[in-house]
């Protein structure tokens, strides 16, 4: 969708906000990673991007350095409760801002559906969109509701990540379906549907599901595969995106030149209608990228990943309760734990008396 802006610092043709929703209904594929990394190159690359973390997991969130809970983010925005300005948080990185996710979406879609033009409500939240953004970025929630199909109905660009995986054509096939549904009914300007190959490795099964998913969806799917790495997991542990954690890892040059490919093509499809391409220069990007990694990254590397369930505590860890912590009960504990105590005596005073019992009976002299 295409809606009204000034004309950008960066040089993005005035008039033009591009809405880029990463979407499949399949859930681990590399969703979040790439909308997060997406955004922080879009804006390495000079674009005013917005993040949207429409998942109720909100790891989105949580990866550009916001904790929530928020008290206006994407659930506030799509039910109607607040207006785009107020839901934008900054994050760390120049250039991107934040409408976070919450709890509270996982019930989004229930609240949708009984409104009006449920498919529409993000597109209505878009009418007033602040005029200071070039691009924004939606990480969608692995399902294909109401509010996933709320951000295909505005989204520009689709991109769709897929894992070169046993079934992954089979779950491809069903996200592309459900992707033009909505196009159908929707979208019909929606034109620029990419899939893009994640987590890929060497192998022989993976290079013949590549080549599977090539053969049949041919220039849809980007040039740029994004490789699997062990970066990537140590950037979720840290809560960070593997561009700030690692920014000349293979998989975060991945990432730079994905977005590099995505925005060149947003640009063209807005320069269509406005007779205008800028140029996007990537070195400069990656310098920024370093730039940003030295700040944050640095302190991500130094902050110990959060650890497995199972693993043994930490040097130090003490069972003592820390100062400060709050020693009463949660509302509506209370009572329970006082019931319990006094069920616990009565079988104490009950046990205590059998046994009184009992120990007279035997030292009465058993008739013979
Ligand atoms: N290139 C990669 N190399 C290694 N691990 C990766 C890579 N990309 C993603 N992962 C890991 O795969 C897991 C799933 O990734 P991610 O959360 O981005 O997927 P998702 O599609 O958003 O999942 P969901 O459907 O649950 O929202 C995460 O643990 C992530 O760190
Ligand atoms: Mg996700």
């Amino acid at each position: 969708m295409n809606v009204e802006g000034n004309l950008s610092d960066s040089g993005t043709p005035a008039g033009k906000v591009s809405v880029v929703t990463v979407f499949n209904q399949k859930g681990g594929v590399g969703k979040t990673t790439t909308s997060v990394n997406l955004a922080v190159c879009l804006a390495a690359l000079g674009q005013r991007a917005v993040l949207i973390d429409l998942d109720s997991q909100s790891n989105a969130t949580t990866s550009v350095g916001v904790t929530p809970p928020v008290p206006t983010g994407a659930y506030h925005l799509i039910t109607g409760r607040a207006g785009f300005g107020d839901c934008l948080k900054p994050t760390p990185y120049d250039n991107l801002r934040l409408v976070a996710g919450s709890d509270e979406l996982a019930w989004a879609d229930i609240e949708l559906a009984l409104q009006d033009n449920c498919h529409a409500a993000i597109q209505r939240a878009f009418e007033r969109l602040p005029k200071d953004i070039d691009v924004v970025v939606i990480d969608c929630p692995p399902a294909p509701g109401i509010v996933s199909v709320n951000a295909l109905v505005a989204a520009d660009m689709v991109v769709m990540p897929v894992t070169p995986a046993p079934h992954a054509l089979d779950g491809l096939h069903k996200a592309w379906w459900n992707v033009n549904r909505v196009r159908g009914r929707f979208n019909q300007d929606l034109h620029s549907i990419h899939i893009l190959l994640t987590m890929t490795e060497d192998g022989e099964l993976t290079e013949r599901l590549t080549e599977d998913i090539i053969a049949e969806f041919g220039a849809r799917v980007m040039p740029v595969l994004i490789p699997r790495d062990a970066v990537v997991t140590e950037a979720a542990a840290r809560d960070v995106p593997v561009t700030s954690l690692a920014p000349h890892s293979p998989p975060a040059r991945a990432y730079l030149r994905l977005s590099e490919l995505l925005l060149n093509r947003l640009k063209r499809n807005a320069a269509l209608a406005e007779g205008e391409a800028p140029a996007v220069n990537r070195d400069e990007a990656a310098d920024r990228l370093a730039l940003w990694s030295a700040a944050i990254g640095a302190q991500a590397r130094t902050r110990p990943p959060a650890p497995e369930p199972g693993d043994p505590p930490p040097a130090g860890w003490t069972q003592d309760v820390p100062a400060g912590l709050p020693l009463t009960l949660p509302q509506g504990l209370g009572w329970k734990m006082a019931a319990a105590l006094m069920l616990i005596l009565l079988g104490a005073v009950l046990g205590l008396a059998a046994g009184l019992t009992l120990h007279n009976w035997s030292l009465v002299p058993i008739p013979v």
